[in-house]
């Protein structure tokens, strides 16, 4: 028998216990009359003691063994002289008296412990080494508890999960496709799902009215921290409702989730328009833990009103939008603390080009950096627009209105983060809705679907549509944004064939390309389609806010790096030309 207990379980009570454990030396310490041993599982921790005065040949055996050789011990659990009340079995220990090297172990490349000195790189390449840190273990067990009360909770309300290829053809998500060569089919390619949306549609129309699926994603896109080339979601699909049946749904999914994994409580999830959110937080994913909304001194609305920016300043005169927020109680921000803000938001990945500012005084005096072009009178008049008060900070941008606010948000989220107010054990979850069905794409000179070419337009802005107004349709579609970051996505469909043809002409598609690319779907709803909607969750993205983190690489157990690569298996890498040969691909460079 290799183990009683595992070496997370001991406690107090199982003194004189006799027990055999097994598990990886963590650490040893050597201190002459004794030796100590951590032996590590992955239940915990227990400390193994080996006496030279008792039993010198076990302890002699003990000292030779190096860190991460697997061991098994058999010995009697004992109370610890001095414990260590940070670990569960940190009152007990096991007099060591039977011991067996089940197998030895390499030097690691970096220390296994919460702590470790290896850096991102080395960790990757190592990473089964990885997964023996506490810390990354905790991030994948987070991860089954999630997808655990996921099934649960989808289970009760009668959703069933099916599963849909994942050799397909490419799906209209937006991102580059993977693709795979086809041997049988030379010449041809299968594309990997960047979601299994005309699946679950189709699954649909076969009358499967609930459907989910935690599936794996693939998209070819630049990486970022909340980014992988291959991701996984919850995604989900309901026949017979309306958008306020999915938002009810799936808010109830994210407050089990809550309730079941963190043990929190979630209120009703406000909700927010697109248009609110691009105006007060310069995003279509606000971060609600604090409010510092903007404020708008002069806006393309207001431009010919009686305005708080009278003529004089060009940077403001020239702008469409000036823009601010308000920091409470940082008037005290000295000057050098300003210029680090003016050039974080001067840097080429925000691109604006100045910050003004104005602190409010103690004695109600306003003082800003454009001083030179306003009255007080006229700053006095911005304070009280920004609600700011003596000890307030104002910070100002200006110029065309999408780039001002994308801009502004990040210097909001920013001066967030400088305030301490983005803790991330701290949840703010909302939804944000009526999204553009359309946007227009300049270099292509063309209307692209904002979510995918299957969402419905607004019932109330179908005529729009009609008129040729692209731009101002609004769709069926929401997201949920939980601390800023997009956790959700979906819509209602269209399912009404007349409309759809309708939106693919929008698009661009003739009725031929339409036919060839989605002819499948449009086949099945000649069919008698229900009404139909769904969503789909960013499963590592859930995974990593639940766990406090920002990047979701911690919570997949073998991600890729920000290359696309993974580097412990040496992955993408060339084929041989005989593979190649097989599948038609000319190797001639
Ligand atoms: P969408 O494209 O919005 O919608 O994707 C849904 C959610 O998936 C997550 N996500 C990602 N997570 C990690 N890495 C990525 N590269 C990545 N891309 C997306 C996000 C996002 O909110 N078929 C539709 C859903 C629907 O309409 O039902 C879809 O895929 O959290």
């Amino acid at each position: 028998m290799h183990r009683t207990h595992t070496c997370g379980e001991l406690r107090i009570s199982d003194i004189n216990t006799t027990v055999t454990l097994s598990g990886w030396l963590q650490k040893s310490r050597d201190l002459g009359g004794m030796t100590f041993i951590d032996l590590r599982d992955r239940y915990g921790i227990t400390q193994l003691a080996f006496n030279m005065e008792t039993n010198a040949a076990l302890c002699e055996q003990a000292r030779k063994c190096g860190r991460e050789f697997v061991l098994k011990i058999t010995g009697k659990v004992i109370e610890r002289s001095s414990k260590n009340l940070n670990i569960l079995t940190g009152e007990i220990e096991i007099e060591v008296t039977e011991f067996e090297i089940l197998n030895e172990s390499q030097t690691p490349p970096f220390t296994i412990e919460d702590n470790t000195d290896g850096g991102d790189d080395i960790r990757m390449k190592y990473r089964y080494l990885d997964i023996r840190r506490k810390p990354v273990r905790d991030n994948l067990l987070l991860r089954h508890k999630m997808s655990q009360q996921t099934r649960i909770f989808l289970d009760a309300q009668e959703f069933t999960e099916v599963e849909t290829p994942v050799l397909i053809k490419s799906t209209p998500e937006g991102a580059r496709d993977f693709v795979v060569p086809s041997r049988m089919n030379q010449g041809q390619f299968y594309a990997l799902p960047q979601s299994p949306q005309t699946f679950k549609q189709l699954l649909m129309v076969a009358g499967m009215d609930r459907y989910y699926q935690i599936v794996k994603c693939f998209r070819d896109e630049d990486l970022r921290a909340d980014r992988q080339p291959e991701f996984t979601q919850i995604d989900c699909e309901m026949s017979f409702v309306e958008q306020e049946d999915i938002l009810n749904m799936f808010e109830g999914l994210v407050k089990h989730l809550f309730k079941n994994v963190k043990g929190i409580d979630i209120d009703s999830l406000p909700r927010m328009t697109f248009a609110d959110a691009a105006k007060y937080y310069g995003s279509d994913k606000p971060d609600t833990r604090f409010d510092m909304k903007f404020v708008e001194l002069k806006s393309v609305e207001t431009l010919h009103a009686t305005s708080l920016i009278p003529a004089g300043f060009p940077v403001f005169d020239n702008a469409d939008l000036v823009v601010g927020i308000c920091a409470k109680g940082y008037a005290e921000y000295t000057r050098k603390q300003l210029d680090e803000l003016t050039e974080f938001v001067k840097r080429p990945q925000i691109g604006a080009t100045g910050l003004v500012y104005a602190r409010v005084n103690a004695d109600g005096s306003v003082k800003s950096s454009v001083d030179k072009f306003y009255n007080e009178a006229t700053l006095k008049l911005w304070a009280a627009a920004m609600n700011a008060a003596p000890g307030d900070l104002i910070l100002l941008m200006a110029g065309q209105t999408d780039k001002t606010r994308k801009a502004l948000c990040e210097l909001r989220l920013e001066m967030g983060t400088r305030m301490g107010l983005r803790n991330p054990n701290v949840y703010a979850c909302l939804w944000v809705l009526d999204f553009p069905l359309l946007e227009f794409n300049e270099e292509e000179n063309r209307w692209f679907a904002m979510h995918h070419p299957f969402t419905s337009p607004k019932p109330e802005d179908i005529a729009l549509m009609n008129e040729g107004k692209f731009g101002q349709v609004r769709a069926n579609a929401y997201d949920m944004v939980v601390n800023g970051v997009e956790v959700g996505g979906g819509s209602i469909r269209i399912f009404d064939k007349t409309l759809q043809a309708n939106m693919f002409d929008v698009l661009g598609f003739t009725k031929e390309e339409a036919q060839a690319q989605f002819g499948f779907l449009m086949n099945a709803f000649e069919y008698g389609a229900p009404p139909h909607g769904g969503i789909a969750f960013g499963f590592d993205r859930l995974c990593s806010l639940f766990g406090g983190e920002n990047s979701i690489r911690d919570f997949i157990a073998f991600p890729k790096n920000n290359s696309g690569r993974d580097v412990m298996i040496d992955a993408p890498s060339e084929i041989d030309n005989k593979q190649l040969n097989e599948l038609g691909i000319d190797v001639r460079k």
